[in-house]
């Protein structure tokens, strides 16, 4: 997919609905009494995989729209086991959170993915989980995985690396726990999607400092849950209307939980000019309206205890502080290694290749920038959605445009993001 050069991009747009609170109501939609109704649903790859695993585990999920979603769930221990192992595909978030629920229902399940997911650790669930008694297995650290569902202990659980997803698995499967609380403590605050919904659905969690705790469950109830549209699908569009010049661009109804938008604290940092207004409650999370407009950056830096804040926004960051005045260092980063393709790799090479000053470190990286475009040329997505993105985005504010390699692993969470691109694009900045 070639991606052109851009004068502007301008317009007033919504992105998909979240897709961590996309996969995280339907799991939890799937073990509650009754229906769960999810509107503003993030349909992708990702959540797809979701939709399609819970209904080999016998729970009706039926689309009532485009983006809205009727799960009729079969309670706590309602999950059946299923013919054929369950296909994560390309989605960390189902492999990673699923096992929390297995623990509790009876049968055995078997999880796979494809060849990227197969390469993630899986081991940094499966040791919590069996400190709780439950019986799981990886392969070398891997998938597929098998889960034995059965008794779950109570535990309390300190998170070597800061990750939403272990902190999920865990606390999910201390709703089935006997006898006790589980508590997770994390070394730094990550995303707390599955806190909020569990709390939605009548869980008893509770969060002091950095530990969150929660009570066995007999059942769960979700009801309506209305998806905000997902920072993350927003964020490459901030970063486009920030660095091209002459672009006027409104995002609406975005997601804005402190835990997610730490973009939005380094754009600031940069020199951006973005103006948040409409601030309102989505399903419970922040959210509100972005007007975005172009600036000129300088660098900054960005360490590890920011650095769960912008997770996947990360390579975004590399992109802008390649447009900025001076340097720019993230440090701290060392998860990117292990996401959906080798993040700092991926774009380390990617924007050197189009004409960036960049290097990567073993944590992160270090980026001389250039208020100017890059030339462009030729990017590897990988086979990894957000690095598509970070090479459309490179390829509308450069010289010559970028050929993006595998463009079409957007679909993995962003199906319509190319024909939202396009149709925002103007080739100068009247038009
Ligand atoms: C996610 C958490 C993050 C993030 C991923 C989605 C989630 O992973 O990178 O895209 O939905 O919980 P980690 O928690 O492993 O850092």
């Amino acid at each position: 997919m070639k991606v052109e050069p851009a004068a502007a991009l301008a317009g007033h747009f919504a992105v998909p609905g979240d897709k961590s609170i996309s996969h995280r109501a339907l799991l939890l939609g799937a073990v509650s009494e009754g229906e769960t109704r999810i509107d503003g649903f993030g349909r992708s790859a990702d959540t797809e995989a979701t939709m399609d695993v819970l209904r080999a585990l016998g729970v009706r999920v039926y689309e009532a729209g485009a983006a809205t979603l009727r799960v009729f769930g079969v309670g706590m221990r309602g999950l059946a086991q299923p013919a054929a192992p369950l296909d994560c595909r390309n989605a960390g978030t189902l492999m990673r959170l699923l096992p929390g629920l297995l623990a509790g229902q009876s049968g055995t399940f078997t999880l796979v993915g494809d060849e990227s997911l197969t390469l993630r650790p899986m081991e940094r669930i499966a040791a919590p989980l069996r400190q709780m008694g439950v019986a799981i297995e990886t392969t070398d650290g891997h998938a597929p995985l098998t889960v034995r569902g059965g008794e779950v202990r109570p535990t309390e659980y300190e998170l070597p690396v800061a990750s939403a997803q272990v902190k999920s698995a865990v606390l999910l499967a201390g709703l089935y726990a006997q006898g006790g609380d589980t508590t997770v403590r994390e070394p730094l605050p990550t995303r707390d999607h599955t806190e909020s919904l569990l709390a939605a659905a009548g869980a008893r969690v509770r969060r002091r400092g950095n530990r969150i705790t929660v009570s066995p469950a007999e059942r769960l109830e979700l009801g309506d849950v209305d998806v905000p549209g997902d920072f993350s699908a927003a964020a490459p569009f901030l970063v486009a209307g920030t660095i091209l010049s002459g672009s006027e661009i409104t995002l609406h109804g975005i997601n804005l939980n402190p835990r997610r938008t730490g973009l939005l604290d380094v754009l600031e940092r940069m020199g951006s000019n973005i103006t948040v207004f409409n601030r309102r409650r989505i399903a419970g999370e922040p959210a509100g309206d972005l007007d975005v407009r172009p600036a000129q950056l300088v660098g900054t830096n960005v360490n590890a205890r920011e650095v769960p804040l912008l997770v996947d926004e990360l390579p975004l960051f590399a992109l802008l502080a390649s447009h900025a005045r001076g340097d720019s260092v993230l440090r701290g980063a060392e998860e990117l290694r292990a996401k959906e393709s080798d993040r700092i790799e991926a774009v380390v090479d990617g924007l050197r290749r189009l004409g960036a000053h960049i290097r990567a470190t073993p944590d992160g990286f270090h980026v001389r920038g250039v208020p100017a475009r890059l030339r462009g040329g030729s990017m590897d997505a990988r086979g990894d959605h957000r690095i598509a993105m970070v090479a459309a985005i490179a390829g509308i504010a450069s010289r010559e445009g970028v050929d993006v390699r595998g463009a079409e692993s957007v679909a993995v969470s962003f199906p319509g993001f190319f024909d939202l691109l396009d149709s925002l694009r103007r080739t100068s900045s009247t038009s």
